[in-house]
């Protein structure tokens, strides 16, 4: 596994986008071709999302021939409302790139038979040959999309019950009012994150410094979900400063040292 240590979350931010952006260049999509995307919602994705949508404006970037498939979606919640993850990823990108609409996939989390939805859907990532790309921010738990502690690493597409922690966490997007937070959500399983060609990881602030300590030094564990990067043969993560409190100083020296080439987000765009 990698780890990249950026400054800050801008810098992060700007790291991710412009890795995201050398994949898709590097594989030339085309019609016959497409690239496809993992994606999340949440606030770590956020800086890398605005600098997509700026590398698309500067001409630099399109998303013509990228086809997208999201982690995630909140069972029961109306698709319009402002905190579905539907309006997340259409207010926050896709409204702002050239990505035609039929290349979006996100769970409905409103299925009348959410079983089925969540088979359609792995069978609709595996028609376009599987995930190329697959991002991801975590919990501060370390749960990776809704996979929470004790989900099996070997889960697929399906509904999950949301643990206090996480509706505690999210509850800030709803009021602070927790009894607003929807308790179950649609998600992708660990083991669809980890038959994406590729995983990439954003880690951002203090509040993730133990899931991060986990991820990299971390026993694999379904306690924390994010380990089971350490089985993927791509596996990558970017975290800033904030996020590295509770490694060993000898784990962020070797890192440090061992990407040192890698640290300048403009070297992925050269
Ligand atoms: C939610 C999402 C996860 C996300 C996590 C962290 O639980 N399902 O995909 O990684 O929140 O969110 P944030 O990036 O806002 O800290």
């Amino acid at each position: 596994m990698r780890l990249i240590i950026e400054p800050d979350y801008e810098q992060l931010s700007q790291w991710a986008a412009n890795y995201v952006a050398s994949s898709i260049r590097k594989a030339r999509p085309s019609d016959a071709k497409p690239f496809v995307l993992g994606l999340p919602t949440g606030s770590s994705p956020l800086g890398m999302y605005r600098n997509l949508i700026g590398l698309y404006q500067q001409g630099k970037l399109s998303f013509r021939h990228v086809i997208t498939f999201n982690m995630d979606e909140y069972v029961g919640l109306p698709q319009d409302h402002p905190e579905s993850y539907h309006s997340f990823m259409w207010n926050n990108f896709f409204s702002h790139i050239d990505i035609p609409r039929e290349n979006v996939h996100i769970l409905n989390g409103n299925a009348p038979d959410p079983e089925q939805e969540c088979a359609a859907y792995e069978a609709a990532m595996k028609a376009v040959g599987g995930i190329d790309l697959f991002l991801g921010g975590i919990g501060p738990d370390g749960h990776i999309a809704f996979n929470e502690p004790g989900s099996s690493l070997a889960s697929r597409t399906r509904v999950k019950t949301l643990t206090a922690d996480t509706i505690i966490a999210n509850s800030r997007f709803f009021g602070n009012d927790v009894n607003k937070v929807p308790g179950t959500a649609v998600t992708v399983g660990v083991g669809t994150v980890l038959d994406a060609r590729e995983v990439l990881i954003l880690v951002n602030g203090h509040n993730k410094a133990r899931a991060l300590r986990e991820a990299v030094e971390g026993a694999v564990s379904q306690m924390w979900t994010i380990t089971a990067l350490q089985l993927h043969p791509k596996g990558i993560i970017v975290a800033d400063e904030a996020a590295c409190a509770e490694l060993k100083v000898g784990t962020y020296r070797y890192f440090k040292d061992i990407e040192k080439e890698h640290l300048s987000p403009e070297s992925l765009l050269a």
